[in-house]
């Protein structure tokens, strides 16, 4: 009703007088019109608020990301279990009546950890917890016993370069942010190899630990000799920093028998609605299946793919139909660098006018507080049109500047993207470590993220117009 009246009265004005009030843009829209627009779905918002939160589907993303965690376990790149994930999501997303479910091949790292072993020799024996770092080589078959040598930074290493030679470099650098201090995990080995180490051991990247090392991958270079390299707890890195302020001599024992095998056939995983009227228009919500291999691979990132998925099925239990394809896109090979995405990117850009936005959950699924999005000011307006529809779960902040290993390809050329923003103060307790299990998810939480995500695809994908860029 609100609605004719306004075509009514639009009529009179000057600027619209004699155009045909087409829903089809045939003449740019003002903002008032895309304001309206998106009002005029707020019963669809809340029929999949309800549902997802407060209805039928009600835990169900964490239901099945618990079956599939308990049964599969964690996803390596190249690992047998990150096949069995694979063939495990085909088959789930067919069952689950979604269309275009299909694998696409991309070639990723194979790199396994093998056997490993750290212990402390002298002051005193004790038994450090260790965990390779992705693409480390191995220790000779017998190990390596050096002393150590404990720096809190890059500049502190390069003061002390003479005083390496040798030895095992120790980093005990402080965790400011994960973006920040990650640099000591990517890149330690190649910097201590520089100044002649023979292995580098790095305080875990992490902001809280209960003697937990976390991994994660590593760089190295072309003309530095390749050491060994692993993460220790950062209560050893802690402990091992006071030692040696204390002029404490430190001897290590390491022993890792990493390797790294060709690159193995993996996937990405898609599955869509079809667009009822622009079919070849894309909104694609995405997030990676593999995962390293301890823990479960729950929080990094079952869950961002699991609520994904959900997006797909809340959609098609309210039997809508967006008219724009609606793709699910589950990622190999994240953790290696976007090795699935990248290859994605690379075999659809020529499409990349039809890509209408590209959004991907790899930062968590606890309490949800909105949108980070990429794209200009319009965009960004209509985007924060469309959060204020999640104001009855209090979801609605946008923030500046999406993120996501698997989108950022996209994004770099133009296309408008977005990521989930939830509460990450204790995601960098279990990021790539034993804790990242089933335990630290929460089925209320990941309700609520799973309608953020559910909302925001269906309505950019429904929409009149694509987004702005
Ligand atoms: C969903 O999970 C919450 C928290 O564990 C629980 O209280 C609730 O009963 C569950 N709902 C359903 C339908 O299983
Ligand atoms: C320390 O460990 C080494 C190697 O396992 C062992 O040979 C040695 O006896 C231990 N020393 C003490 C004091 O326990
Ligand atoms: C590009 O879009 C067209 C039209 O939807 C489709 O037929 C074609 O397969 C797409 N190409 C790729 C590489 O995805
Ligand atoms: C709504 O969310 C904001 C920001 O995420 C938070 O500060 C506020 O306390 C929340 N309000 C309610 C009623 O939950
Ligand atoms: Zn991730």
């Amino acid at each position: 009703m609100k609605y004719l009246f306004l075509i009514f009265f639009m009529n009179l004005l000057p600027q619209y007088a004699g155009k045909p009030f087409s829903r089809d843009g045939n003449y740019p829209k003002t903002f008032e019109d895309i304001r309206n627009e998106i009002a005029g779905y707020y019963d669809i918002a809340k029929a999949i608020i309800d549902l997802a939160v407060y209805g039928k589907a009600q835990n169900r993303s964490y239901e099945r990301l618990a079956v599939f965690a308990d049964t599969i376990g964690p996803r390596l790149s190249g690992s047998k279990n990150l096949d069995a994930a694979i063939k495990y999501m085909y088959s789930a997303l067919q069952k689950d009546g979604l269309e275009n479910v299909h694998l696409e091949p991309v070639k990723v790292p194979h790199w396994e950890r093998g056997e490993e072993f750290a212990m402390m020799l002298e002051p005193r024996n004790h038994s450090i917890a260790i965990l390779g770092l992705g693409s480390s080589v191995a220790t000779p078959p017998e190990g390596i016993t050096a002393e150590v040598i404990v720096v809190a930074s890059f500049d502190e290493l390069h003061r002390r370069a003479q005083e390496a030679k040798g030895k095992i470099v120790v980093y005990n650098q402080p965790f400011i942010s994960y973006g920040e201090t990650v640099r000591y995990r990517s890149l330690g080995a190649v910097e201590a190899a520089k100044v002649g180490a023979v292995a580098s051991l790095i305080r875990s990247v992490a902001s809280f630990s209960i003697n937990s090392p976390h991994t994660g991958w590593q760089n190295y270079q072309s003309g530095i000799p390749q050491i060994p390299t692993a993460c220790i707890s950062v209560e050893d890195a802690e402990m091992m920093s006071r030692m040696s302020f204390r002029g404490t001599k430190i001897v290590v024992y390491l022993k890792m028998g990493a390797r790294t095998y060709p690159d193995s056939a993996s996937f990405n995983t898609v599955a869509e609605i079809v667009g009822s009227k622009y079919p070849e228009q894309i909104v694609l919500v995405s997030g990676h299946l593999d995962s390293w291999d301890v823990g479960q691979g729950a929080m990094d990132d079952g869950g961002g793919a699991f609520i994904s998925w959900e997006a797909l099925s809340l959609i098609k239990d309210l039997g809508l139909r967006p008219k724009r394809t609606l793709r699910l896109v589950l990622w190999t090979g994240e953790e290696q660098g976007g090795i699935g995405a990248e290859q994605y990117y690379q075999l659809h850009k020529e499409n990349i006018s039809n890509f209408d936005i590209v959004m991907e959950s790899d930062e968590g699924t606890f309490k949800p507080s909105g949108l980070a999005f990429t794209g200009n000011a319009k965009a960004r307006d209509i985007v924060k049109e469309i959060m204020a529809l999640l104001l009855p779960i209090n979801v609605t902040e946008v923030y500046d500047a999406a993120d996501g290993t698997d989108i950022n390809f996209w994004m770099r050329d133009g296309v408008p993207g977005a990521s989930l923003r939830d509460d990450l103060s204790k995601y960098f307790w279990f990021h790539h470590s034993q804790g990242d299990t089933m335990t630290v998810q929460d089925p209320n939480q990941m309700n609520l993220c799973a309608a953020v995500w559910t909302v925001v695809s269906y309505i950019i994908a429904d929409m009149e117009e694509m987004l702005p860029r």
